[in-house]
């Protein structure tokens, strides 16, 4: 049976008034309320948040807010932020903001002061990291350490990956980083073509330790350090390391237990690029860039649950994603970063996003019926608005946007940064403002062409803008999505922290490995799969 809260008062308030304002457009809104971008900007952390250019009215975010209250989703904030077992179908705490919680604070969580564990493994992760920074940490035979391959997937791959191309510009130079995520042996063939297994090091990043890729490749890995060290299995202790929360199947692999660097059951994979999981981000940017990382979440933390629900960036952003989700029917959600270091910002918010809000059940297990979270995705600009910005401008799905920019470039070159951050705004100033068939004709464009250069506008964007893109300001954008995940989540009901939807897949692969090597089948396979695989089979054969 359905949880009908789309039938709840605040829900068909919303319905009612979406009704009347649907059509309203962003040209009208700002022509007539001056006030309109005073009230609609926000602050929090290292970002300043333009909200004026979305479809909403003071009524709206009213509305909205309304919705949040009647969900509760301030009550489920506080009791994630006490440590109560948010997470119920895996009964536990979602608690990744005490990860960036001060040393000097405590909370005590299921009997425990997870602050003080948190910073005990945090120091042993300075400790190593400045070993390894400053060359006082050996390989097996006497050299520093040149390369550092991270092997995880998902949550152990994007949030490390992103971190390390957000701040490679903060990071040591004389250590190369490189992310081997895929199953595909192609993936770590390429990252380790031109290492030396002399200087380089795999930080072997898994939660649970088990997964299939991540211990695939983390095997291989150590067959080509082996061979390329003489085969001497003592090697490995110099060279691979280990981020798990499973510390016996990391001693299990071989991996040295003074190696392995822990966590906690209560930190998501997509929720940990901010503990041990960021162990190649803090060899990379040094242990006070990582504190400067900490400090940039812990700001954006600090806002959300203590900002008033009207002032509350990461709350008005999570509604207004409910607004275009379920009111306007909007599918997709497209982020852009004005900001080339932010390359794979986009695919780190789908992992965010999508595997914590693409669910189609309440906490109590029944249908939602609503829809839940849209499909994220995302380049940087300028160069998406020479590939898909063409669709967002004209076409006739439409696709709420995220702008992400900094006031300053991380490094200077030229005009370089007043272009992009011409173009940046330029996006936005067309999205919403578009251009009239009026305006076109009095530019003199020929009838037969208007239609086609004319711009619908009202396309509805976030702006953030930040200084520069800091370590500081890197955590403080990684929060705000966290707690904008959060804020849908809790007003749809889910569970924003399982992710079942992964695990037949990764069931049935585990089953179809042999089948393709060569194997009978354990069961019946259905047909598509069955012929599949003997095509498979015949063209191997054929060489
Ligand atoms: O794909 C599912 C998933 O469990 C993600 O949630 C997680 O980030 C990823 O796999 C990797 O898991 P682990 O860190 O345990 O190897």
């Amino acid at each position: 049976m359905a949880e009908t809260f789309s039938d709840s008062p605040a829900w068909q308030a919303l319905r009612r008034h979406h009704a009347t304002v649907r059509d309203l457009q962003l040209r009208e809104l700002f022509a007539t309320d001056a006030d309109r971008v005073e009230r609609l900007t926000f602050e929090a952390g290292d970002i300043h948040a333009d909200l004026s250019k979305h479809r909403v009215t003071a009524e709206t975010l009213a509305l909205l807010l309304a919705l949040a209250d009647e969900r509760g989703v301030a009550s489920r904030r506080d009791a994630m932020f006490r440590g109560e077992h948010v997470n119920s179908t895996e009964d536990r705490p979602a608690l990744h903001i005490a990860l960036r919680l001060p040393r000097e604070r405590s909370l005590v969580v299921d009997g425990r002061d997870v602050v003080r564990e948190v910073h005990e493994v945090l120091d042993r992760m300075r400790a190593f990291s400045e070993q390894v920074r400053s060359g006082e940490w050996r390989g097996h035979t006497g050299r520093r350490i040149r390369a550092v391959v991270n092997i995880g997937i998902g949550g152990s791959d994007l949030g490390p990956a992103m971190a390390y191309g957000a701040l490679r510009a903060y990071s040591d130079r004389d250590i190369a980083f490189r992310f081997v995520s895929n199953v595909d042996g192609a993936d770590l063939l390429e990252a380790v073509r031109d290492l030396d297994p002399e200087t380089t090091m795999a930080i072997v990043s898994s939660k649970t330790f088990t997964t299939v890729e991540t211990m695939t490749n983390a095997a291989s890995f150590k067959e080509w350090l082996l061979e390329g060290l003489g085969g001497e299995r003592t090697a490995v202790a110099k060279h691979v390391v280990a981020v798990s929360t499973n510390l016996d199947a990391v001693a299990a692999f071989g991996i040295d237990p003074s190696n392995a660097f822990g966590f906690w059951d209560w930190v998501g994979g997509r929720y940990s690029m901010d503990s041990a999981i960021g162990l190649s981000t803090m060899i990379a940017i040094g242990p006070e860039g990582f504190g400067d990382l900490l400090a940039g979440f812990h700001a954006v933390d600090r806002h959300f649950a203590e900002a008033p629900p009207e002032r509350n960036l990461p709350l008005l952003m999570g509604l207004l994603g409910i607004w275009y989700r379920d009111f306007f029917d909007w599918q997709t959600h497209a982020v852009l970063p004005y900001e080339q270091y932010l390359a794979r910002f986009p695919a780190y918010l789908q992992q965010l996003v999508m595997e914590s809000n693409g669910k189609r059940v309440t906490l109590a297990g029944t249908a939602v019926d609503v829809d839940t979270a849209p499909v994220v995705w995302g380049e940087p600009g300028t160069n998406g608005q020479h590939s898909f910005h063409q669709l967002l401008h004209q076409g006739t799905a439409l696709v709420p946007c995220d702008i992400v920019a900094f006031a300053s470039p991380v490094e200077p070159l030229g005009r370089h940064h007043d272009l992009l951050l011409a173009n940046a705004l330029a996006q936005a100033q067309a999205l919403a403002f578009g251009r009239t068939k009026d305006e076109l004709r009095a530019a003199g464009v020929p009838d037969r062409l208007v239609p086609h250069k004319q711009m619908p506008g009202n396309r509805p964007t976030t702006f953030l803008l930040l200084p520069r893109l800091t370590p500081f300001a890197l955590g403080s954008l990684v929060a705000l999505y966290e707690h904008v995940t959060f804020t849908q989540g809790a007003v749809w009901g889910i569970d924003s922290f399982d992710q079942w939807g992964v695990e037949l897949g990764k069931e049935l692969a585990v089953k179809l490995a042999p089948v393709i090597a060569g194997d009978e089948a354990p069961e019946q396979l259905d047909g598509s799969t069955a012929a599949l695989v003997e095509r498979i089979r015949r063209l191997r054969d054929e060489g």
